[in-house]
Order: structure tokens, then C-alpha cells, then sequence
């Protein structure tokens, strides 16, 4: 039987960061977790291992580096091996870590604009200079920029605006860095729609692949997010040896909870995860309608993938958008201006809630014009 993605679940008082941020009529859509409930099979997964009562430091399973393994030569032809897979408790650390392992202070790294705040605030992070790439223009007419670059922090499918870069584009991208060390952020790559295929970098060719650090997680896909649980793939060796070393007693092991479910989702969860995404993307179909016919004055390019919504309401002539929608509407987006300093007329919005929400969240802001 199909689930039933649209039944809205409360979620106030379960810690949740997104549903705890803003007063309590506060219709939140901004930090990117969806509002459904896990695959049934997840769930299974947990309550087994919960069923054994010690919960000591643990690794990976070699079941789990296989089904990566597998999944990466399935999904993408690309073949790697189980020892390439170091696991991370997030994304958001490994990048980091990345660029601690490859780049020194002062040098460039190279960051698509606008971009997820994390990936933006990297390079000032790291006192690097940051060299932007703005996502309307296409990787083969910034190749100046790019030789500026050291090297580059890609966000494919991009967040925030669920762009999906085809072979082509990344291959003008990895021809412009030359031999300089690519670090691939893909924790969207599974969340795609109309038939879009996801090609990670790193598999266009062993070169790529050699100086690339891929960034993966169950975490989005499966809205598993507080489980913390992601890994990198690193073929080349010593880069690999150099980026594990880069966790510096910061950045730890992964969590019990987090290795089952990535290991369920990945082996268990391709039903769950269809149903998911035909809804999902029957949701985005519906918001691009009702910005039409209720928010015209907001601009959308239709994502690709991910459940995030990328609007401009320039044409609304706002002082604020976040602001206005968050006090006037009562609902929580996502500031453009965290996403670069020249994007305070854009909000990001996310769709991955069930429909009577994002229902609701439209009328209050289509009211509060
Ligand atoms: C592009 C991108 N990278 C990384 C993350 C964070 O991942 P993690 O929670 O695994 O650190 C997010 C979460 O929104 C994201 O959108």
C-alpha cells in the first residue's frame, strides 16, 4: 500500500530544530529535513539494534561499505572500492575537513554563489579567499575565475537552487581546475526529478577521481538528518590518508543509530524512497501553480531536484523578504542573504512537508500582500 506523505505529523516537542526556532504559530519551512516520517524499514532497522543494550564506540559494518560500493557502480557506474569510503558524522564536517587536509590560509577556494550558508562561510572559515561562481553562468565562461582557484568546493544538485549539473558541465568544471584537488558536495544526489540522472564529478574519468573528495549521506533522501551519519569517497590514497588525518580530535565517529539506518535506507528503502520523491515532486508541480495564480510577484526556476524552492521577490518590492513572510505571514523561510550578501530579495522555501502545509504556508503569504 502507498504511504501517505501527506498526513501532517506533529512534531513541536520532539527537539526538532526546524518546528523550535520560531514562536509556536509559526508555520516553519526553512531548514532543510523533510516533515514525513521514515521508511518503515528504517524504523525496523533502529528498533532491532536497540534491542541490544550496549552502545559502545562502533565502525561501519562491511555490509554497509558494499552496498556503497554496489549503489555507486548501480546508480553511476563508478567503481570504487569498500576501503575509499571513510565515514564522517556529517557532511558539513567533511568538507571541512577537505579543506583543511588540501588547502593552506591564504590561498583560493572556488564556491558557487548563492550557496548553502555552511559552503559559504568555508572560506573565511579557513582564511582562505573565496573566488564565486555565480550558478546562472555556465562553468566554461568562468574559466578565468577558475584558474584563480586552488581548488573547488562544488555543491551538485545544488542547494539552494536544485540545479543538477550534467557530464558536460562538470566536465568544463574539471577541465578548468586543472589538476587542482575537487571537493564534491552530493548529499542532494538521490533527491531527483523528471527523469534528471546525478553524475558525481569523480566518476567522469580516473583523473577526476584522483584529486576528488566526494561527499555523500542517507541523510537527506531518507530524511534521516539527526542521525548524523555521512561519508566521503576517496579513491586516491594518500589524499584519503591526508583527510582522515584532517579530523583533528574534532571530528569523531559516527553514530550507532546513524550507520543502521544509512545501512537500511540504502539496502531497504528504494520502494520507500520512490513513493517519497513522486510525491515531492508533485509537490514542487504545485507550488510552481500557485505562485502562478496566487504569488505572481514571486520568480521561481523549477528545481531539478532536492525539496528546496528557491523564490525571488524582488518584484514584490519588499524591504525584507524573510522578514516580511516570517512576521506578516507567519511563516519561517530561509533568508536569502544567508546564502550571499547580493540575495536579500530571495527566500528559500521547503516543499518537502505534506501538502496541507505548504497549503497553508501559500495562503498566508499570498494574505499578507
Ligand atoms: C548542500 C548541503 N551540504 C551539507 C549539508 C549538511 O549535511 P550534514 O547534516 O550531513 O552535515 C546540507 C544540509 O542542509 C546541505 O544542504
Amino acid at each position: 500500500m502507498a504511504r501517505d506523505f501527506g498526513e501532517v505529523i506533529d512534531r513541536r516537542g520532539t527537539g526538532s530544530s526546524k518546528w523550535s526556532r520560531y514562536p509556536g504559530d509559526v508555520l516553519p519551512l526553512w531548514v532543510a529535513d523533510m516533515d514525513f516520517a521514515a521508511a518503515p524499514e528504517i524504523v525496523a532497522a533502529l528498533a532491532e539494534r536497540l534491542a541490544h543494550p550496549v552502545f559502545g564506540y562502533c565502525v561501519a559494518r562491511p555490509e554497509l561499505r558494499e552496498r556503497i560500493v554496489e549503489d555507486m557502480a548501480r546508480n553511476y557506474g563508478w567503481s570504487i572500492r569498500p576501503e575509499d569510503v571513510v565515514f564522517l558524522p556529517g557532511v558539513e564536517p567533511g568538507f571541512n575537513m577537505a579543506i583543511r587536509a588540501l588547502l593552506e590560509p591564504g590561498q583560493a577556494l572556488a564556491i558557487q554563489s548563492p550557496i548553502y550558508a555552511p559552503i559559504r562561510k568555508a572560506p573565511a572559515h579557513w582564511n582562505l579567499q573565496a573566488v564565486h561562481l555565480p550558478v546562472d553562468v555556465p562553468f566554461a565562461d568562468q574559466t578565468a575565475a577558475l584558474a584563480r582557484a586552488d581548488a573547488v568546493l562544488l555543491c551538485n544538485p545544488h542547494n539552494p537552487t536544485g540545479k543538477v549539473y550534467g557530464r558536460s558541465e562538470l566536465a568544463d568544471l574539471a577541465a578548468a581546475t586543472g589538476d587542482r584537488p575537487i571537493i564534491s558536495d552530493e548529499i542532494h544526489c538521490e533527491l531527483l526529478f523528471d527523469g534528471n540522472r546525478h553524475v558525481p564529478i569523480a566518476s567522469l574519468d580516473s583523473s577526476v577521481e584522483q584529486r576528488t573528495i566526494t561527499l555523500m549521506s542517507a541523510a537527506k533522501t531518507y530524511n534521516i538528518a539527526g542521525l548524523k551519519a555521512a561519508f566521503a569517497i576517496v579513491p586516491n590514497r594518500v589524499l584519503r590518508e591526508r583527510f582522515d588525518g584532517a579530523r583533528l580530535g574534532l571530528v569523531d565517529s559516527v553514530n550507532v543509530f546513524g550507520l543502521e539506518a544509512a545501512l537500511a535506507a540504502f539496502r531497504d528503502g528504494g520502494r520507500w524512497k520512490a513513493e517519497m520523491l513522486a510525491y515531492l515532486q508533485s509537490n514542487r508541480d504545485w507550488l510552481v501553480e500557485a505562485l502562478r495564480s496566487e504569488l505572481p510577484g514571486i520568480r521561481m526556476e523549477k528545481p531539478q531536484a532536492t525539496f528546496l524552492a528557491w523564490l525571488d521577490c524582488t518584484a514584490l518590492g519588499l524591504a525584507d523578504p524573510h522578514e516580511h513572510f516570517l512576521h506578516k505571514a507567519r511563516v519561517g523561510l530561509s533568508a536569502g542573504a544567508d546564502f550571499g550578501a547580493a540575495y536579500g530579495q530571495f527566500v528559500r522555501l521547503n516543499f518537502g512537508c505534506p501538502r496541507p502545509l505548504l497549503a497553508e504556508a501559500i495562503e498566508r503569504m499570498a494574505a499578507s500582500l
